[in-house]
């Protein structure tokens, strides 16, 4: 009885129960009580402040709620003794309290009468607000003013909070593919929702200088643009100016921003502008494949020392930061081992091994950013040369070892482990739902269960040399802004929980419930790209599959996700079914599915056809010679169309399809490589009867005449999107497989391996190998 007239009460007085799907702040707080009832936020809610950093806080509030609501909101200073002042009306006070420890701790209290949030510094309670922002209705990151005047019921809670770690970054990687300025503020003012404090901005690369630098305008004159293998001319780059800009604005969100020039390897562009830089002298331009250039700046020369100062010279002043990031990974020693200068270098400073160079390139400018008044970060490479200053800061990037080698010797660390889900380059889920990517594998779930502090340190004196963690977004196969945010949200978000909260307060499920149902909508307000993860097949990466009695397909998501799905071609809509178990399939059809989050948004659908075959019958042949017969036609070849343009052609017999790449010198930077095209004719040898998946990143493959594979229309045909199932009948099987040698999207398709595999009935991958290839 008693319940239920609390039952009643509470659906008469919604506002007095503060519901659990109310809080959903990301990343979760340290300490949080939620109390009871409700703050109402309305047009005579005011503001009030102590302190300078309050005012700040408290107009990026004012701006926010004008931005969204068009409501104008008061913004007062508090008196020296507030008690009057505060009981005339409903308040929201910002004060500076130097009480509370930690320089980025707060406290926020939220009861029906007034809301209190309080810290030590500007960045504590900035960090406060974005709490309460996330306490609001989703509708405070409105970017044009909604309609409407109703009052927001803001839960009330009583909030301690402080960060686990004090680094919490993102890195960007401009260079390869530019970002524009307005996209890169983009970024900086969701991140700061979520409390990351720092930027690692990489602005110097083989592909592209991005940066403004007044004394040596050749930088962008000639390391600012490549003209790609497609013709195209790629060029972009910051001023001093939009430098300044993105500062500023970061600093405004309690985001450092932290420069990398890299040295003495990546930095070819910077090379081909000012040739001196080089061991040799290289009259080079812009790389433009993706991977590690072996022309790097060459330490024997004064010149290249002269030219890094300058360019600091320059950056400091644009880049307040305390750190700044030198680089130092993947520089080949290959042209050091050769140059005179380099040799003399070791020998007059007793060196025997070109690593030490590498040591006394970072020494030197280490010792040059000292007199700057900056500590040097680096990726974890800057340890090999074996004689590393003491407070250089080793950021861990091939995996953890860089680290907990590096907290050996007492330096700071910062992790960004490729291995354990913090490069975001890394495909989320199935390759067949998302864009090319560089490969890896790191979906949500990955990133979230990462504890920064390695199992060796941890519990160790060292654990607290870890510094925090950050999350790479790499560039290669990021083309602009869209993909940018398709490969940061959501994971940034768990970057950010990581980051932020003790690992005894993270819960993956409660993380995507606050992700699913609340941040959702709050990334829709800021037209956000972010992933929705698409439905999967649990070992199957295709979208073209085939049966010949009946079939069941199971589907999966790479977090705990609703699954709508279709079989009659129409559109999947909230109405659709639900997945519930595997669905039996007797018929051809297409089927359609897509998650739906629990705001009712669906996500992208995928779209797999399923086909009822008949195993379609073997060639009738009398004899068959082993190989393909193989035609090559040398020249320029962009689409197999372009082969017709070729009159003549060089014949061959090959027995292995790897043979298709091997018509032509490749060196390894791919310069002024002869390109050919090359086409394999004859037959294919089906073992048995039955249902086959094929794949390859060969440009075509035909079987039985049709055209099955087509990567010729895929932007870097690196990997296969195009995988299909065939019911074939054991037998002679007419193949043709068309190679094109060629650098797509940077990519050059030398460095595929040519093959055609298969596997039956889902089983083990095979190579076709000469014992399937006939004539
Ligand atoms: C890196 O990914 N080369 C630091
Ligand atoms: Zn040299």
């Amino acid at each position: 009885m008693k319940n239920k007239l609390f039952l009643i009460l509470a659906l008469l007085m919604p506002s007095l129960v503060v519901r659990a799907g109310d809080i959903n702040i990301i990343p979760m707080p340290q300490d949080i009580v939620a109390g009871e009832g409700y703050f109402p936020l309305t047009a005579t809610t005011q503001l009030a402040w102590n302190g300078a950093e309050a005012k700040q806080t408290a107009l990026f509030f004012a701006e926010k709620l004008k931005t969204a609501t068009g409501r104008e909101i008061k913004i007062v200073k508090l008196k020296k003794n507030p008690q009057k002042q505060l009981s005339k009306g409903s308040f929201i006070t910002f004060t500076i309290d130097k009480t509370i420890e930690g320089d980025e701790a707060y406290r926020l209290i939220v009861t029906p009468e007034r809301i209190q949030a309080s810290a030590s510094t500007g960045s504590g309670l900035f960090y406060a607000l974005q709490s309460l922002l996330q306490l609001c209705p989703p509708d405070i990151e409105n970017q044009a003013p909604l309609k409407t005047s109703a009052t927001w019921n803001i839960p009330a809670v009583t909030i301690n909070d402080a960060p686990r770690f004090p680094y919490r970054g993102f890195h960007l990687d401009p260079c390869r593919h530019f970002l524009p300025v307005a996209a890169v503020k983009k970024q900086l003012d969701m991140l700061a929702t979520y409390k990351i404090n720092k930027m690692h901005f990489h602005l110097t690369e083989d592909q592209g200088w991005r940066i403004e630098i007044k004394k040596y305008p050749e930088l962008l004159k000639y390391g600012a643009r490549r003209t790609e293998a497609e013709g195209n001319i790629y060029e972009g780059y910051y001023t001093q100016d939009d430098i300044r800009d993105i500062v500023a604005y970061a600093a405004e969100r309690h985001i450092e921003v932290i420069p990398e020039l890299e040295m003495p390897g990546h930095e070819l562009a910077a090379i081909s502008a000012y040739p001196e830089l080089s061991c040799r002298g290289d009259s080079i331009t812009p790389r433009i494949i993706w991977g590690v250039e072996d022309i790097v700046m060459c330490p024997g020369k004064e010149a290249m020392f002269t030219f890094l100062q300058n360019v600091i010279d320059e950056m400091v002043q644009l880049f307040p930061s305390q750190y700044f990031h030198i680089g130092g990974d993947e520089s080949p020693r290959k042209e050091w081992a050769k140059c005179p200068r380099c040799q003399a270098r070791m020998k007059e400073l007793g060196y025997t091994r070109e690593a030490q160079l590498q040591d006394y390139v970072i020494e030197r400018v280490s010792a040059y950013l000292a007199t700057k008044g900056k500590r040097i970060i680096g990726w974890n490479e800057i340890l090999e040369g074996g004689n590393l200053q003491r407070d250089a800061i080793v950021m861990s990037w091939w995996s953890e070892e860089g680290a907990i080698a590096a907290a050996r010797k007492n330096h700071q660390v910062i992790m960004t482990p490729s291995s354990h889900g913090l490069y975001f380059d890394h495909y989320q889920g199935d390759p067949i739902n998302e864009p090319t990517s560089i490969g890896g594998y790191a979906p949500l779930e990955k990133v979230y269960s990462y504890n920064p502090i390695p199992e060796e340190l941890r519990g160790t004196p060292s654990e607290k040399l870890v510094l925090g963690v950050q999350a790479n977004n790499w560039s290669e196969y990021t083309l602009g802004p869209a993909q940018l945010e398709n490969r940061l949200y959501p994971r940034a978000l768990a970057l950010a929980e990581i980051a932020w909260t003790q690992p005894e307060k993270k819960h993956f499920r409660d993380f995507c419930r606050r992700l699913d149902g609340d941040a959702s909508l709050r990334l829709n307000a800021h037209h956000i790209n972010y992933n929705i993860p698409q439905p999967e097949i649990p070992g199957v990466s295709s979208n073209r599959l085939a049966f010949t009695d009946r079939t069941k397909i199971t589907l999966t998501t790479t977090r705990p996700m609703s699954i709508i799905y279709t079989t009659d071609g129409t559109t999947p809509t909230t109405h659709s079914k639900r997945y519930t178990a595997p669905i039996d399939i007797s018929r051809s059809c297409q089927l359609k599915t897509a998650v739906i989050l629990p705001t009712g948004q669906i996500g992208n659908v995928r779209t797999i056809s399923i086909q009822k075959q008949t195993c379609s019958p073997a060639a009738k042949i009398k004899t068959a010679q082993p190989g393909l017969k193989t035609k090559i036609y040398y020249g320029k070849v962009r689409k197999p169309d372009d082969i017709k343009r070729i009159s003549s052609s060089k014949d061959t017999i090959i027995n292995h399809l790897e043979q298709l790449r091997t018509f032509t010198h490749v060196s390894p930077d791919v310069r002024g490589v002869e390109d050919y095209a090359a086409v394999a004719e004859g037959y294919i040898n089906i073992p048995a009867d039955g249902v086959y998946e094929f794949t390859s990143t060969n440009s075509q493959i035909y079987i039985d005449g049709a055209l099955q594979i087509d990567n010729s229309r895929v932007f870097a045909p690196r990997d296969t999107r195009q995988n299909l199932e065939l019911a074939l009948s054991a037998g002679y099987h007419k193949l043709k497989v068309v190679f094109i040698g060629g650098i797509f999207g940077g990519w050059p398709t030398y460095w595929n391996d040519a093959k055609l595999r298969f596997r039956p009935s889902r089983g083990e991958w095979t190579d076709v190998g000469e014992n399937m290839l006939y004539h």
